[in-house]
């Protein structure tokens, strides 16, 4: 058998992907090694979202070479960085063998075939029509052993954010038949997956033949699924529909992450976000009136082009009125044929120091508060669906609460059970304590450390 290794760089939908190629390369008779230096086929799924990712994405080429010129290995570069630089990738790595889009990963026994039977350099960057795309049923069995699995409901994107380089790596949204959605789900949950997390650049707008939130209904009463997840939302088409799930079906998580990107209305307006403010509290405090104590997570790109010190202020005070529970914060990186890149320079790029300055105050503020809510949660016992041993101490045990707050306890628990976990410690972003309670146990046999596919998948945000 030839062993191949998949280096998975950006979001969720990229870690499915990488599943989803795992899959078409057991049908090849390749099997996935956990190191790169043993493998015969190294494929890079890449993130264009920010510089930084392209620089790391080009910096672990440069490490595979090395088993390029020792073990005559295939190298392949997927993903978005692919999609963005089609055949010019080719030109500038020249060792690289094959380059392929996000939409043609159906094809990559075909393109694999080309490059060892016909010796070709391959590149498959072609979008697939809305009407004619098919998305890839996910095999269950890559899943067993795994507690908690990503359902892609949609791709592409259809909004044009002015900062974000998606719309142009992953072309027009496409929504997935729902039944197709929920056999999967139920595929899953038979091999004892229990949460499951919808995944969209834009879930808000599913158009698969029910409304996203009667989907999210739908996947709560699959036996076996004891809760639903789902990411990630555009604040602009939040809906009421949306918002009275939440109060409905204990099921879906108490965990919305709403991306805000900026405290300012001019600033939104230049990043082509179609909310204000004032609309964005409002659609939030809807919200938790549905479903109190709900934690909410956000995305901020600081140091947009022509953001001045007071709308700075304002992403700052937005923070500490919305209390997040946590947020993913960037400076903001220019990407090629974006808005905000072609008018940086009409607009006013934020200087680097000044970006950087400003997100560690942000970042700092962030911290106490998430600080602030975990800190509140000692002494209190916490729901805990166990998904494995802690990263940390193997001795001990990992999993996440209904608010998505990680969790390492002391405790025998199989990955797969419900436990109530006595919190003792926490940080900002962690609770550690003990277990006192199995509420459920497992649905199948529990399969500890799975040597699946997923061992060769090393995802970095
Ligand atoms: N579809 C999601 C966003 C996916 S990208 C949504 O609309 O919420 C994840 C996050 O990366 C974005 O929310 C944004 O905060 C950040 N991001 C996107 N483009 C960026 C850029 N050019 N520079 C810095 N951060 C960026
Ligand atoms: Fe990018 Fe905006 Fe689409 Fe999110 S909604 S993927 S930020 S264009
Ligand atoms: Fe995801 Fe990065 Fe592409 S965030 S959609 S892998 S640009």
């Amino acid at each position: 058998m030839k062993r191949y290794f998949i280096h998975t760089f950006g979001c969720q939908m990229n870690v499915n992907d990488s599943l989803r190629m795992s899959e078409a390369l057991a049908k090849m008779s390749y099997e996935p090694t956990p190191v790169p230096d043993n493998a015969d086929l190294i494929i890079l799924n890449t993130c264009a979202i920010r510089e930084k990712a392209e620089d790391k994405m080009l910096s672990a080429l440069g490490r595979y070479r090395t088993v390029k010129a020792s073990r005559k290995a295939l190298i392949g570069v997927g993903g978005c960085v692919a999609q963005q630089e089609k055949d010019k990738l080719l030109k500038k790595v020249p060792y690289l063998d094959f380059v392929f889009g996000p939409d043609n990963i159906a094809k990559l026994p075909e393109i694999i075939g080309r490059v060892e039977n016909e010796r070709e350099r391959v590149v498959e960057t072609a979008f697939v029509d809305s009407e004619e795309y098919v998305f890839p049923r996910a095999d269950a069995e890559t899943s067993r052993g795994k507690v908690t699995e990503f359902v892609t409901v949609m791709k592409g994107c259809d909004n044009v954010c002015s900062f974000c380089v998606v719309p142009h790596t992953r072309g027009r949204e496409v929504s997935r038949g729902f039944t197709d959605v929920l056999l999967e789900v139920a595929d899953l949950a038979r091999v004892g997956v229990r949460e499951v997390t919808l995944i969209g650049q834009n879930v808000n707008s599913y158009q698969g033949g029910i409304s996203f939130a009667q989907l999210l209904l739908r996947t709560a009463e699959v036996p076996g699924i004891e809760r639903v997840r789902f990411t990630t939302s555009h604040p602009h088409d939040l809906s009421d529909e949306l918002i009275e799930a939440f109060r409905t079906q204990p099921k879906i998580c108490p965990h919305f992450h709403l991306p805000v990107q900026c405290g300012s209305d001019r600033i939104l307006k230049m990043m082509r976000r179609d909310y204000t403010v004032v609309q964005y509290l409002e659609r939030l405090a809807k919200l938790r009136e549905a479903r109190p104590g709900i934690a909410v997570t956000t995305d901020i790109i600081v140091g947009f082009p022509g953001e001045t010190e007071e709308e700075f202020e304002m992403t700052m005070q937005l923070t500490e009125q919305v209390r997040y529970d946590n947020q993913f914060s960037f400076v903001f990186s220019p990407r090629p044929k974006t808005g905000a890149a072609l008018r940086e320079n009409d607009w006013g790029p934020v200087p680097h120091e000044v970006k950087v300055a400003r997100l560690e105050r942000l970042q700092k503020v962030q911290r106490r508060i998430s600080g602030e809510y975990t800190a509140a949660l000692v002494g209190s016992e916490v729901e805990v669906l166990v998904e494995g041993h802690s990263k940390y101490d193997a001795t001990k045990r990992f999993g996440r609460t209904p608010e998505n707050r990680t969790v390492n306890f002391e405790g025998d628990a199989q990955a797969g059970a419900i436990v109530k976990v006595l919190v003792e410690r926490s940080t900002p972003n962690q609770l550690a304590g003990k277990q006192v309670a199995l509420l459920q146990g497992p649905t199948v046999a529990p399969v500890e450390d799975p040597v699946e596919p997923q061992t060769c998948v090393v995802a970095e945000a």
